[in-house]
């Protein structure tokens, strides 16, 4: 299994290029399945869960072509299958994107159920009941959900909470569908709102994305339009805090600042400066980083995704900080991986008081999802020594050549085919 080898400390310094959001690019791919039409999608980062995702598109009929940077998908009609099968969706949960579509233009589709996953229980209610209300019969069936309707009906659907990948969904139901549909308690994430985009250029008219409540007013077919995502905030914020848990300075070129607003003001907060520039985002830490206290929120609140990153800068930070995860049920499982790097991290149920500053040692270190991974990769280059970061596919699944980038920054990462057998701190 390859590793990542890092040696350490280094202090992250210079310039490095945003690519494009995995998030917003899942469901722009997902919505090639509702048009005859070809989509064109730039801004595509290349990382393991768009490989997967276009796979599955394959699986279902999706022809798909790339053109330099443009990625032309055309749905070839009727040629389909409407199943997407467990070995492909086991490894990524974000193919359940493809289930309103399906239905919404063919009437039908068989979706594995997406499985257990590291981070917590992540159900799928909030999207079955949404199909439900707009009129399709959905069962349970032997590990899939099958769902069926002649054609969906505009209805009004709360969400219980929001759901990022149910609002994308219900909201790709919704174009196609008798009527109006009225969705309320959505998900108010950037990527719902760029998606919403390019449903606007496809035909589709949608109001109010981006807020609690959005309204879709269905059409009859959708069409061709070409489209490019927005950059990865997730992987923005990711190298913002590996400058400024290293004190170093870093320039993230594509970079906006108003979706990563809830982190811009932590690390201001926390002693960094930041500057936005049409070039994009530049942040400088001069001096001692003081401890703030995060609690994550669906937008606009602090992002999930970013947890694990911050908890590893507040290892540097004097002072302790707290960091309440709301979203998900079991995303503190960088913490013994820190721990074993010198972190001083007590868990208390949804709490994690961080006490700072300790200073890091290289070891080898599990990761054991996406964002966990970056998470040691950062504590890694801020570590003494040499830290070997196992399982790095969690990392591939959404950071585009990480490695390189990182190298780029002066940091000291290399990529093994497999761990070594005994540390040497050779790079
Ligand atoms: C998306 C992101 C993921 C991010 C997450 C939260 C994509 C492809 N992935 O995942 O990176 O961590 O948002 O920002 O965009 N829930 C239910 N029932 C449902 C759906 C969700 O109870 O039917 C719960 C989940 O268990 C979780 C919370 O709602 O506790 C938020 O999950 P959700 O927004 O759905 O996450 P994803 O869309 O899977």
């Amino acid at each position: 299994m390859e590793c990542f080898r890092i040696i350490g400390p280094t202090r992250i310094r210079g310039e490095v290029t945003a690519s494009g959001a995995k998030n917003a690019a899942l469901p722009a791919l997902a919505a090639s399945l509702l048009t005859e039409g070809a989509l064109e999608l730039s801004g595509l980062p290349a990382v393991r869960d768009i490989r997967t995702m276009r796979q599955l598109l394959a699986h279902l009929g999706v022809e798909s072509e790339e053109r330099g940077e443009v990625v032309r998908l055309q749905s070839r009609e009727r040629a389909r299958p409407d199943e997407a099968p467990y070995e492909l969706v086991k490894t990524m949960r974000a193919s359940i994107l493809v289930l309103g579509p399906l239905v919404s233009r063919l009437g039908q589709a068989r979706v594995s159920l997406p499985g257990g996953c590291a981070i917590g229980v992540r159900p799928i209610d909030q999207h079955l009941a949404g199909l439900e209300a707009l009129g399709a019969e959905v069962h349970l069936e032997h590990g899939y959900v099958s769902a069926r309707a002649r054609r969906l009906t505009g209805a009004v659907f709360r969400f219980t909470q929001p759901t990022v990948t149910g609002t994308e969904n219900l909201m790709m139901a919704g174009c196609l569908a008798k009527g109006t549909t009225v969705l309320e308690n959505c998900a108010q994430e950037p990527e719902v709102r760029d998606l919403a985009t390019l449903l606007g250029k496809m035909g589709a008219r949608i109001q109010g994305a981006g807020s609690e409540r959005i309204e879709i007013e269905g059409v009859e077919t959708l069409t061709s339009a070409s489209h490019r995502v927005i950059p990865d905030r997730i992987e923005i914020g990711t190298y913002l805090l590996a400058a400024a848990m290293t004190g170093g300075e870093i320039l993230v070129r594509g970079a906006q600042s108003a979706d990563l607003a809830p982190l811009l003001e932590k690390l201001t907060e926390s002693g960094c400066e930041l500057e936005v520039s049409n070039d994009g985002l530049q942040l400088h830490r001069p001096g001692e980083l003081k401890p703030r206290d995060i609690l994550t929120a669906p937008h606009p609140g602090f992002p999930t995704d970013l947890q694990a990153q911050y908890m590893a800068v507040m290892t540097q930070a004097t002072g302790q900080a707290t960091i309440c995860e709301t979203v998900f049920e079991n995303r503190f499982q960088h913490v013994p991986e820190l721990a074993r790097m010198g972190a001083d991290i007590q868990i208390q149920g949804a709490f994690a008081h961080v006490h700072g500053p300790t200073p890091l040692s290289g070891a080898r270190v599990m990761a054991t999802d996406l964002r966990a991974s970056a998470c040691l990769v950062l504590a890694g280059i801020a570590a003494a020594g040499e830290t070997v970061v196992g399982r790095i596919y969690h990392l591939d699944r959404g950071y585009e050549r990480m490695e390189l980038k990182l190298q780029q920054l002066g940091a000291r990462v290399e990529r093994l085919p497999a761990e070594p057998t005994r540390a040497a701190a050779t790079l």
